[in-house]
């Protein structure tokens, strides 16, 4: 006996309105779609980059309505309307956030591939005030990993940049 033809799943389309550094897009997408993919294949925002895809390595964290999320555990359904701020939205101009200046004035990077999730990470830490000691930066730097082991000039740069105004 023939086996049953595969039903078709999944294949109702969605629209959804993102608001994502400051502009609007609208875009029809497949409800399961993450926010991170919808970031890097349909807005061409290539900065928050995937590392795991799983929730375990931070290299895709943005910004929902100024908190850190995961954006390859989150739908982007689930942030309609919402602020979504991604490493490119950082910059006012051609003058880079001062996390940003700390990270190229620490040499907190190496091969840059966590970069944007530890900036990112790091901006919110210091809004979120943690930023008392090097053990709290460390431990609220923790869901960020970096291949490279560039910890200690992270750290550096997180405690730079609170000092010239990231909390700005
Ligand atoms: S890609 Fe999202 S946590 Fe690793
Ligand atoms: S700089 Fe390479 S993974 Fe962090």
């Amino acid at each position: 006996m023939a086996a049953p033809a595969p039903e078709a799943v999944g294949t109702s389309l969605v629209e959804v309105r993102l608001v994502v550094n400051g502009d609007t897009e609208r875009l029809r997408i497949d409800p399961r779609v993450t926010l991170l993919d919808a970031l890097r294949e349909r807005l061409a925002l290539t900065g928050s980059k995937k590392g795991c895809d799983r929730g375990q390595c931070g290299a895709c964290t943005v910004h929902v309505d100024g908190r850190r999320v995961l954006s390859c555990l989150t739908l982007a359904v689930a942030t309609a309307g919402r602020q979504v701020t991604t490493v490119e939205g950082l910059a006012d101009g051609d003058r880079l956030h001062p996390m940003q200046q700390a990270f190229i004035d620490c040499d907190a990077f190496q091969c840059g591939f966590c970069t944007s999730g530890q900036i990112m990470s790091a901006v919110a830490l210091v809004e979120e005030g943690h930023i008392h000691s090097d053990d709290e930066i460390r431990e609220n730097m923790s869901g960020n990993i970096c291949r490279c082991g560039a910890y200690d000039n992270i750290v550096a740069a997180v405690r730079t940049a609170r000092r010239d105004g990231a909390d700005r």
